[in-house]
This record gives structure tokens, C-alpha cells and sequence, in this order.
């Protein structure tokens, strides 16, 4: 799956949403102070950050499956970079301006923690079209993406402060539809004769939905209390 998501990404299919992430979280505080992104996998979203302006020493990603944060060391952009659990965030309190979650788990309690009060939790998931071709090859009935924002929107400690969407259709051939096939959890829901069927599609038209929404501790949130 991360060599998939590495031949894919490289080949800039998911560049908008990459600009669009850069500039839902930057404004003059957020350049120059710390950024978090939490399930950073091969490390595509920090490097995109880093090319936009963000100093590499300010760009912080941990993952809890090593072998993502080994090849987004290889990338050797001098971001900072650890192995860890979305639960148990190696940081001290308050560490962070900005928290990126973009398609990974993350635990509100310990982001609330780590970021610095008037800080921007950004959550990027799968707007309610997202793949739904690839979708449609492999479910009898079609579904829409709930989304990953439930544990967000029914927390009161926790309000939108904005929201974007990123939608564009785009037409996959070959090694780029099948790395990108492997790259989701599609492939393994697929049959054997599924995944074969896709594997011999030389090309699809497919639709890219993304959602992108910023939050921000709610104010006048007391501190939650431990224990
Ligand atoms: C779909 S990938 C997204 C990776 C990256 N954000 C991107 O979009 O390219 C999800 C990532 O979350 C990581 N992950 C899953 N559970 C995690 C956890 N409990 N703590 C930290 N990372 C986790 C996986 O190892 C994987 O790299």
C-alpha cells in the first residue's frame, strides 16, 4: 500500500488537494511555528508543505507503522519525523500551531493536548463521491462517505471554524489506476476476481471528492480535568 500511495502521489494526481491543505492551515502565525500531522504515512503532505513555504525544522509527522515513517525519512527533507500511536503523542502539551490529520486516525483528547490554545486542527477525509467508480466495481449497492468528522461534530469542546472542498474528475490509465487501487482499502475488500477484473482496466474516469474542514478548541472550554 505505501509503495502505491508513494508512485501515485509522485505523480501529482492529488496535488490540488495538497495546495488546498497548505492554504486552509497557513497565515502569518502558523509559518514558523510547529506543525503536526498525525498518520503522515510516506510523508507526500509534509514535503508538499515544506515546498510551499513551511520550514522543514517546523514540520513534525509520526505514524504508527514504521516502515511509512522510514520511507518519509528517505524523502530527507529534515522534517522531524517518529514512530508513534495517534494515541499516545510523543509531545509535550501545547506543542503545535497546526494539527493535520489528512485520511488517519487521530485521538481528540491528545490533540486538544498537544495543540497550542488558538491552534487549527485540520481533518481531511473523503468528500461523499470520492472513488465511487472504483466503489461501484466492487459494492452491489454504492454508499456515499460518511466521512471522518462525527467525532469532531458532536464534541462540544470542539467548533468548525471553516470548510472546503476539493472535486475533480480524473481519467486513470494503467500503472496510475492500479497504483491507485492499491492504495485503498478497496483492494482488500475486493474479491480475487474483483481485484483481477481491475487489474486488466486500462483506463477509468474517476471522481477525486475531498473534504477539508478546520476546528478550533471552542471558547471559553475549560481545561479538561485529569483522571
Ligand atoms: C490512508 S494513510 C494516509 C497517510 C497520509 N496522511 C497520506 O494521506 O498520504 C493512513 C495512515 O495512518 C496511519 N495510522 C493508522 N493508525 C494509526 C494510529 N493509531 N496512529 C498513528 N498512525 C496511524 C497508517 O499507518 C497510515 O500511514
Amino acid at each position: 500500500m505505501l509503495a502505491a500511495r508513494r508512485q501515485f502521489l509522485s505523480e501529482g494526481y492529488y496535488q490540488s488537494l495538497a495546495t488546498a491543505v497548505a492554504a486552509a492551515a497557513a497565515d502569518e502565525a502558523s509559518i514558523q511555528s510547529g506543525w503536526l500531522e498525525v498518520g503522515c504515512g510516506e510523508g507526500y503532505y509534509l514535503s508538499a508543505l515544506q515546498q510551499r513555504g513551511v520550514p522543514a525544522s517546523d514540520l513534525w509527522g509520526i505514524d504508527i507503522a514504521k516502515a511509512a515513517v522510514q520511507m518519509a525519512a528517505q524523502r530527507k527533507l529534515g522534517v522531524n519525523l517518529a514512530v508513534a500511536a495517534a494515541r499516545a503523542l510523543p509531545f509535550f502539551d501545547h506543542s503545535f500551531t497546526r494539527i493535520l490529520s489528512i485520511f488517519s486516525p487521530f485521538d481528540l483528547a491528545e490533540i486538544e493536548r498537544v495543540l497550542r490554545p488558538g491552534g487549527r486542527f485540520i481533518v481531511v477525509g473523503p468528500g461523499e463521491a470520492h472513488l465511487r467508480e472504483i466503489k461501484a466495481l466492487i459494492y452491489a449497492s454504492v454508499q456515499p462517505h460518511a466521512g471522518n468528522f462525527a467525532s469532531l461534530d458532536q464534541n462540544a469542546r470542539w467548533q468548525e471554524a471553516s470548510r472546503s472542498k476539493v472535486q475533480e474528475g480524473v481519467l486513470l490509465k494503467d500503472a496510475a489506476l492500479q497504483s491507485l487501487f492499491r492504495m485503498t482499502p478497496y483492494y482488500w475488500s475486493a474479491t480475487p476476481a474483483q481485484q483481477q477484473h481491475i487489474e486488466t482496466l486500462s483506463e477509468l474516469e474517476v471522481t477525486l471528492d475531498f473534504e477539508l474542514r478546520c476546528y478550533e478548541v471552542a471558547v471559553g472550554t475549560p481545561e479538561p480535568i485529569d483522571g
